[in-house]
């Protein structure tokens, strides 16, 4: 069996009052320029705010239809790249939608400037949300390296909006490999896990900060730092910090 999409593709879906999910079509893995025949289904979150201006993130392929259907839904103002590796479409809606602001994750220039990537970012998320959308949806850094994203949170319907922090496949939407991949990893359906990767990483780094504080006093100071640090996180990101490092928390501050 091959892999399928999320029928309907382009259309908006509601979740909850002003938010809802857009299904977009496959997309491809490319290694050094070379696209591999591995295709992977893509989607976006929208999320119309108070004062009727869209928050899409992670943007899917442009789509003229789906542009018309939004723009009946609210003005099309944020685009926002999540992490490094969900920005690709930003341009389309950018050069669709001039008025729109397009919001960088760390990563995401450089990436987009190495793969000649027609994207012109206009602004960088921070670790808390700025003034366009800071009534309706709050915000952090979730740490991991490369893997760090934001997290979203939709406080109006409760929604916790992420993007590769938790993956959590159905195996009878992907092929091989891809499908013995995940299965082996656990990260498929209904059991969705934290990114293996983001673990991994996230290990390593602890285990570098132990041998070095106990090297010098300035780790024992960067273990507290990152305590309060930890304290600090806010209410709703609460179950995140069980998974998270809490040595890497002073790294993005
Ligand atoms: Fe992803």
């Amino acid at each position: 069996m091959g892999a399928t999409l999320y029928e309907p593709i382009n259309v908006y879906k509601p979740l909850a009052l002003n938010i809802g999910i857009v299904d977009g079509p496959f997309e491809y893995l490319t290694v050094a320029g070379i696209r591999l025949p591995l295709p992977f289904t893509t989607r976006m979150t929208v999320i119309c705010l108070a004062n009727g201006d869209l928050f899409l993130h992670s943007p899917i392929a442009f789509n003229e239809k789906l542009a018309a259907e939004l723009r009946a839904l609210g003005t099309v103002r944020h685009l926002v790249s999540p992490n490094q590796f969900h920005y690709a479409h930003i341009g389309e809606w950018a050069k669709a939608f001039p008025d729109a602001i397009a919001w960088a994750s760390p990563g995401a220039r450089q990436r987009a400037r190495a793969r000649h990537v027609d994207v012109n970012f206009t602004k960088d998320l921070d670790s808390h949300p700025p003034e366009e959308w800071c009534r309706d949806i709050d915000q952090t850094l979730i740490p991991g390296g490369i893997f760090k994203e934001f997290a979203f949170f939709h406080e109006p319907s409760r929604t916790l909006v992420l993007t590769d922090t938790i993956i959590n496949l159905e195996l009878d939407k992907i092929t091989q490999p891809w499908r013995a991949f995940t299965k082996l990893s656990g990260m498929y359906y209904p059991h969705g896990q934290i990114f293996s990767a983001c673990v991994c990483r996230s290990n390593s780094r602890r285990r570098k900060r132990r041998r070095r504080s106990k090297r010098s006093r300035r780790g024992v100071q960067s273990v507290l730092c990152s305590a309060m640090g930890a304290a600090s996180m806010r209410t709703l990101m609460r179950s995140f910090v069980e998974y998270s490092n809490d040595d890497e928390l002073d790294n993005w501050r």
